[in-house]
């Protein structure tokens, strides 16, 4: 057996609720009737009745009939009145409510409110009246949000990242490639600037300091491709001073690090940020170091700018979310490559830090891959202004795993 609902609603102005519920509803008449005589007088409890009834179907095919009473003089019992106007409203599904929503008040109808996502999130709802006042209730069921299959992907992303001629940024660059992105990499050391892609990976002579050059690479990138979904941070030193004993820390030293470290993350991330918010779509990634946590000996340059950065992120986090660019922080605990190669070839340094990290061992530039391709890609979209360590549990840690101490 299937269930027929079918609701009746009284009306008086058959014009106008014919535009109601036709015209701006959409609904289709089936059967447009005048009945009148002893049948219907028995069937409503009134007497002399004469109506006019247009049975109408929407979409799912449930139907609805208008009743336009053109006399019935008399009311015998008022408990058994046949009429929708009151307490009663009409619920309908909608395909697009933000669509019909707009056509109605633009038709003159008046909304209780605009749409709004119901309690639970998966209706959407608003409330109007038909030219007799019954409530009108419209629905629009919402889909499921469906799970992406390819949430990690960064294929056909357009990714700049700085620093990539070094031991981590090679690396980085080279398996984003290896997985469909198309790579822009940019270092200092690089001889020259390769006009064509080696699988998928141009390499960039750039100075990162230099904010007009960066600039007008990022400008004519954003002319080939129409995005740029992504900038990885990456370029960095770390100059240490070889006496330790001395205290003393030259203005040159600060300047250069501050410079590469800090300044030009800003100057990058500002080159890109117009063709992110264009697009309202973008990820900035920026590599700090555990010297932005703590402090570190012989080298306050290289911790003044990590620690800087990191919160360079958390603001242009702030400012930029709203237009879809999302920022944050790639934390690398020792990596035994780049610039922590020497000191993971000193086999008492190496045993010391391992001791500190939760995982007992360094990382390597391999374990900065997932972090970075998930800090890109959608599997990420409502992470911002985060630090991601990428230490081996190294900040954590509370205590080191000194063999007979613990
Ligand atoms: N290696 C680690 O264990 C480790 C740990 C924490 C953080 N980091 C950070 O990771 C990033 C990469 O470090 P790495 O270990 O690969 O060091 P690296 O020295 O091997 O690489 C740094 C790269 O930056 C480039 N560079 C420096 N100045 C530049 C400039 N002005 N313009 C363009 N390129 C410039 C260098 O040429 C080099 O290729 C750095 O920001 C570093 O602070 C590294």
């Amino acid at each position: 057996m299937k269930a027929i609902r079918h609701l009746g609603i009284t009306i008086t102005d058959r014009e106008k609720s014919l535009h109601f519920y036709r015209d701006l509803l959409g609904l289709k008449i089936v059967i447009d009737t005048h009945e009148s005589g002893e049948y219907l007088d028995n069937m409503s409890a009134l007497q002399k009745v004469e109506v006019n009834i247009i049975k109408m179907e929407a979409d799912d095919g449930n139907l609805i009939e208008l009743l336009c009473y053109k006399s019935h003089p008399r009311r015998p019992d008022p408990a058994r009145e046949i009429c929708s106007v009151g307490p009663t409203h009409v619920a309908f599904t909608v395909a697009n409510l933000d669509e019909i929503y707009e056509k109605l008040i633009r038709a003159g109808v008046i909304f209780n409110a605009p749409p709004q996502l119901a309690p639970g999130g998966r209706f959407k709802v608003t409330f109007c009246k038909d030219p007799d006042g019954t409530l009108i209730e419209l629905v629009e069921r919402l889909e499921e949000e469906k799970i992406p299959e390819n949430l990690f992907s960064v294929r056909d992303k357009i990714i700049l990242i700085t620093g990539a001629g070094g031991g981590l940024g090679s690396k980085i660059a080279a398996a984003l490639a290896e997985r469909g992105a198309v790579v822009y990499a940019f270092d200092i050391s690089f001889p020259q600037t390769e006009e064509k892609a080696i699988n998928n990976l141009f390499q960039l002579r750039c100075d990162v300091t230099n904010d007009s050059l960066f600039k007008n690479i990022c400008a004519g990138i954003f002319g080939k491709h129409g995005c740029i979904d992504a900038l990885i941070n990456c370029a960095g030193v770390a100059i240490t001073k070889e006496d330790k004993n001395c205290k003393l820390y030259s203005r040159e030293q600060w300047d250069k690090t501050l410079n590469v470290n800090l300044s030009a993350p800003f100057a990058c991330s500002q080159a890109v940020f117009e063709h992110m918010a264009r697009n309202r779509r973008g990820s900035i990634v920026n590599i700090t170091s555990l010297g932005a946590e703590r402090g570190f000996p012989h080298n306050p340059a290289y911790g003044a700018s990590k620690g800087g950065l990191k919160i360079l992120t958390k603001c242009l986090a702030r400012d930029w979310g709203k237009l879809g660019i999302r920022v944050n922080n790639v934390v690398p605990g020792y990596m035994g490559a780049g610039m922590t190669e020497k000191t993971y070839n000193n086999e008492e340094i190496r045993r010391i830090r391992s001791a500190n990290t939760m995982l007992g061992r360094w990382g390597s530039p391999k374990d900065l891959i997932g972090p970075v391709v998930f800090l890109i890609s959608d599997a990420s979209s409502y992470i911002t202004g985060a630090d991601v360590p990428v230490d081996g549990g190294w900040l954590a840690n509370g205590f080191p795993d000194l063999e007979g101490i613990e």
